[in-house]
Order: C-alpha cells, then structure tokens, then sequence
C-alpha cells in the first residue's frame, strides 16, 4: 500500500474519520482543540459553505490525520483558519503544508487577512504560527460558571421577556447586525445564515431569549446547549454556552443585556446544566464587567494571530 502522505480536498465520506481525529488527538495530548460541534456547525454543515472546496486533508495510507480548514468571511475580507495534525505525524511539515493549501484557497478567494486563534498555554502553537509569519492581534478570554455553585436571585424585568419564535429571524438579524457593528472580527449576517443556524442546527428557537419594548426587539441571549457527540465526555466539559448576547446600542445602560443573561442562565440551570461558558473580546469591557457580576471567571484565553495577505 502507497503509505506516503497526500494532501488532498475534504469530500463528504470522510466526516466520521475526521471527527475521530480530533477526538483521538485530544485524547492523546489532553489538549483542547476546535470543538467536532464548532467544525461542523461553522463548516460542514453550513448552507453557504462548501467544505470540499475549503477543507484539506493529510492522509497517509487511507488514514486522515491532519486538516486544516479555511472558513470564508469575505465580506470583511478574511478568511477564518484552523489546523491539525494528529500527535504521532507532528513535526514533519504537514501542517505547514496544510496551512499553505488553506492560504492558496485564501488568496484564491481574494481574501486580504487570514485570522486563526489558539490557546494561551499552546506554545508549540505559537512557534508554529510565528514561523508562518502569522503575528497576535487580539485575545478573548474564555469564560466559565458553575451554574451549581451559585444563587440566581430573582431580578425585575425590565422589559417583555420570551423564547423566539418562526418568523422573527429578519428582525433577530437587523438587531444582532445593529449590536455587534464595528465589533472586530464580526462579520453582518445574512436572514439567510441566521435562518440556517436556527432551522438547521444544534441551536433552537427556544434557545433564544429575545426582549422587547412594546413591538421594538431590543435585546437577545443566544444559548446553545451541547449534545453529546461520538466519542466527547462531557463530564467536566461546559454543557452550554452563551453563543451570543446583544443590545440595541439605542437601548444600553438600561440594564437589559442584565436580565436577559440572567434569564438565559435561569433557564439553563432549570435544565440541570452545570457548567456555561462564552468567550468574549478583552477589549469589551462592558460585556467582561457584565459576565463577571453574574460570576463568570476565566478559564483559560485564546489568542487571535493574523497574516495578511499582499
Ligand atoms: C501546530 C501543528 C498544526 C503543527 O503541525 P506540524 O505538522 O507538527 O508542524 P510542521 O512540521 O509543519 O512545523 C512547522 C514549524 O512549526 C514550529 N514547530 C512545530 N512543532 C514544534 C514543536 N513541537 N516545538 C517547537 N517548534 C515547533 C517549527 O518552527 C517548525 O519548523 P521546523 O520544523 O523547521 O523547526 C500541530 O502541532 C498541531 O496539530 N497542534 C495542535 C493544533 C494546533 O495547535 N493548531 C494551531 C494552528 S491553527
């Protein structure tokens, strides 16, 4: 059997063994890499995406072992990378070689800068995007609470409170476009994208708590709770998470973003869930104070690092 190593395209029959990859390569390191969910909510099973033409594998005698993955947000000009090699083929230029097939795709695209985020403690990480020219641009802090661990005291709304329903996805649009404008890294969404993650996805309408003033969608908490996949424990793992959480800028400093977290929380813990984690940008310092009046602490920080293309 040919046992040399080829780079070559994602193509749909190899889902399964992808996912064993990253389940196998954490087992093996005790590292944590992109989340199997993340991969396939953010790549694989997007509408507007195309893994086989952004997706490159490293395979060696029928085996994956490596990947890299080049999510596309072109209308902010970037291109979204992560990579992999499984820990037995380290050290052996398969990652840069799968980096330059994400960064061929990049170019391609007519991309202008290629972000990608690691772990603060991933030094080989660091050494291998330095030597790629890549250089740090930003770090989120991972937040963690113990939903266990803590009371939930009842807090006065302050404006109507319910779950989402069908046919508010336009509107749930505008407000998340309008919230998170100039936000780094954010790319406006389309109905179409936000339609897709709602009908087709982990997330579920009653997942999102929406606040209104009188007919006016004024705020959101986004939760999405994790189901367990092939081969993840998620013991110890954060069963939830805050996906997104976003005020109307005309409607802040009124408390809201408060009880809507607060409500989202309530409801996660209705559900047994323990553990709840988010990430958010170091520079925002509303959303850090915000998190860490309800408890939130770091976990651990992950850093963005950014090429640009010429
Ligand atoms: C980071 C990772 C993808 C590198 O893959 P790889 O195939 O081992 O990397 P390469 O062999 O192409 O190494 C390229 C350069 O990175 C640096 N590097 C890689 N591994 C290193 C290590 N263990 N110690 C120090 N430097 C290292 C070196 O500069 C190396 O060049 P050199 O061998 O000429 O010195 C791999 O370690 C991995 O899968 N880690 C977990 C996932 C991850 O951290 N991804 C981050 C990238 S998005």
């Amino acid at each position: 059997m040919d046992d040399s190593y080829k780079i070559r395209n994602y193509q749909i029959e190899n889902y399964t063994d992808l996912i064993k990859l990253i389940v196998q390569s954490e087992r093996l390191t005790n590292e944590d890499y992109v989340s199997p969910r993340d991969l396939r909510e953010n790549t694989i099973k997007r509408k507007d995406f195309h893994p086989e033409e952004c997706l490159f594998l490293v395979e060696k005698a029928g085996n994956i072992i490596g990947y890299s993955n080049a999510i596309p947000e072109l209308d902010i000009g970037r291109i979204i990378l992560s990579c992999l090699v499984h820990p037995a083929h380290r050290r052996k230029g398969l990652g840069t070689m799968l980096v330059n097939s994400a960064m061929n795709y990049a170019i391609s695209k007519r991309a202008k800068v290629v972000h990608t985020n690691i772990l603060i403690d991933n030094e080989v990480g660091k050494k291998f995007l330095n030597k790629l020219g890549f250089k740090f641009v930003r770090s989120f802090p991972i937040l963690r609470l113990n939903l266990s661990e803590i009371r939930l005291k009842n807090k006065t709304q302050n404006c109507q409170i319910r779950c989402l329903k069908r046919g508010e996805e336009e509107k749930l649009t505008k407000l998340q476009n309008r919230s998170f404008a100039n936000t780094w890294g954010y790319h406006p969404n389309t109905i179409e994208e936000i339609s897709n993650r709602i009908n087709f996805s982990d997330y579920l309408t009653n997942d999102i708590i929406v606040g209104y003033d009188g007919n006016e969608l004024i705020g959101y908490c986004w939760m999405q709770i994790y189901h367990n996949e092939i081969g993840l424990d998620l013991k110890e793992k954060p069963q939830a998470r805050i996906y997104m959480l976003g005020v109307d800028p005309q409607h802040r400093r009124k408390g809201i973003g408060k009880i809507l977290l607060f409500e989202g929380l309530r409801r996660l813990k209705n559900k047994d869930i323990q553990i709840v984690e988010l990430n958010v940008d170091s520079k925002n310092e509303a959303a850090c104070r915000l998190y860490r009046s309800q408890g939130f602490k770091v976990w651990k920080t992950s850093l963005w690092f950014e090429k640009v293309l010429d």
